[in-house]
């Protein structure tokens, strides 16, 4: 534990929480807790409950997915993490299993917290029962995969009571070395800001095959390859990066031209496997954004770079965060790490920069709950989802597309099949 992990520790610093007495802490006392139910006990869904148990007073009390093995998975690894902390196994009434498991889970009074960490498509039918049950609610990101579940993210936003938090999964904004730069950067440290370059380069997803599995099955494990599924890589992946572009220019982009292709990728799906994007914001400020997501030979960089007229940022998920020019400055602990590519790892458990955004992300969250200072950050994760969608748009459409014609255009993707047929799966 370095200097400043340990003064967070200590004093609760990151998250502003009061410091309780350790009974209350790890949740002896039931009433303390924030009662927690994940929502899709998959790869990233399992990472995220567990650094909440581990990191703030939220207990997985209740468990939901659409697959009886994925659940039985979950059961067995949160028994564990809940063992581990002195805390109650999970009743089998709070274990709830098929298509509908999302909607018994939202009906559950038993529940205050629920983690959407289901494939995107879902997200937005998911939100809406977890708002409308009146739970607090964590939802991955992207909110919405097409136009119309951006317009609908954007109803059940108003939904939401005072008494109710909600969270989006961008972590990487509380990631410590990116939240300071990105104070300074929105505080006017590079000058006026003219252009901005943003990457995301990425391994393959690994094939997920399950015995017994019909097509329709093995393209719902293997969502990460399909376009209605997914949203593809700009809107599934990419979108941590344009959103802390989003958010350091304070802004979305008003317009968008692409190219990009399936040029690797052989196995079944139609996600693309790289893109070339060229977005304008306003000021006619330029993000010019390159991914690709293919290869197994550990390639695995991500991070954005902003030009000003008085200093230049760089941004990466690993390696030296720092600023040049006349508010010269860095983030030390950074420069202590290797600048080597950080590791990958598809459930977001980043090293490097983004070694505490999980925590802190979480904590900041729940403390809004404690606290009463509620979150509503659905149109903030609208706003960066369309944004992506600009981009997919314009590389699928290979013209110009603006703000206003991506949100005419209305797109709406199809699932193409129905979950009815996995309720004995
Ligand atoms: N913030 C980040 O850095 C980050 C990183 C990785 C993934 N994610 C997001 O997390 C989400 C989950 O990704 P993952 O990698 O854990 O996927 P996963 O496939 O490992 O897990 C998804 C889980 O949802 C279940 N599921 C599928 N459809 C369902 C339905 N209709 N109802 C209930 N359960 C259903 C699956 O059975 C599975 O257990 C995605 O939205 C992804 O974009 C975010």
């Amino acid at each position: 534990m370095n200097r400043r992990e340990f003064v967070q520790a200590a004093t609760g610093a990151a998250s502003g929480l009061l410091i309780l007495q350790p009974r209350t802490v790890f949740g002896f006392d039931a009433n303390s807790a924030v009662r927690h139910g994940l929502l899709g006990c998959g790869n990233r869904g399992t990472h995220v409950a567990t650094s909440f148990s581990q990191n703030t007073t939220a207990q997985v009390v209740a468990l939901a997915d659409l697959f009886h093995d994925q659940l039985e998975a979950g059961q067995a690894h949160f028994n564990q993490v809940n063992a581990g902390l002195g805390r109650a196994t999970i009743d089998n009434s709070l274990l709830f299993h098929g298509p509908h498991a999302f909607e018994q889970l939202a009906a559950s009074s038993a529940v205050d917290l629920i983690q959407i960490s289901t494939p995107p498509f879902f997200h937005v039918q998911h939100l809406a029962a977890a708002v409308d049950a009146g739970k607090h609610v964590y939802c991955e990101k992207p909110v919405g995969i097409d136009v119309a579940q951006a317009r609908h993210a954007l109803e059940i936003a108003k939904r939401v009571k005072p008494s109710q938090s909600v969270d989006v999964g961008f972590q990487c904004r509380n990631a410590p070395p990116i939240a300071a730069i990105g104070e300074k950067i929105q505080s006017g440290a590079l000058g006026k800001v003219a252009s901005v370059s943003g990457y995301y380069y990425a391994p393959a997803s690994v094939e997920k095959v399950v015995s017994g599995a019909s097509a329709e099955e093995h393209r719902l494990r293997n969502w990460l390859w399909d376009r209605a599924l997914s949203g593809d890589i700009l809107v599934e992946q990419n979108i941590h990066i344009i959103d802390l572009c989003n958010w350091m220019l304070g802004a979305h982009p008003l317009k968008a031209t692409a190219s990009g292709g399936r040029n690797v990728l052989t196995h079944q799906g139609n996600c693309w496997d790289n893109y070339q994007v060229d977005f304008t914001y306003p000021g006619d400020v330029r993000l010019s954004f390159s991914s690709t997501q293919f290869g197994s030979y550990g390639l695995f960089e991500a991070g954005l770079r902003l030009f000003g007229a008085d200093g230049a940022a760089t941004v990466p998920y690993a390696g030296p965060v720092q600023i040049v020019g006349s508010q010269a400055w860095s983030w030390t602990e950074s420069m202590n790490t290797s600048a080597a590519q950080g590791k990958f790892a598809a459930n977001g458990g980043f090293g490097d920069n983004l070694a505490f955004a999980d925590r802190d992300k979480e904590r900041t969250f729940i403390d809004s709950i404690v606290s009463g200072k509620m979150h509503n950050q659905i149109a903030a994760g609208v706003e960066t989802a369309l944004s992506c969608m600009l981009g997919r748009m314009a590389g699928y459409q290979q013209r110009e597309v603006t703000w206003e014609q991506l949100l005419a255009h209305g797109e709406t993707y199809k699932l193409g099949m129905d979950l009815a047929e996995f309720s004995s799966r």
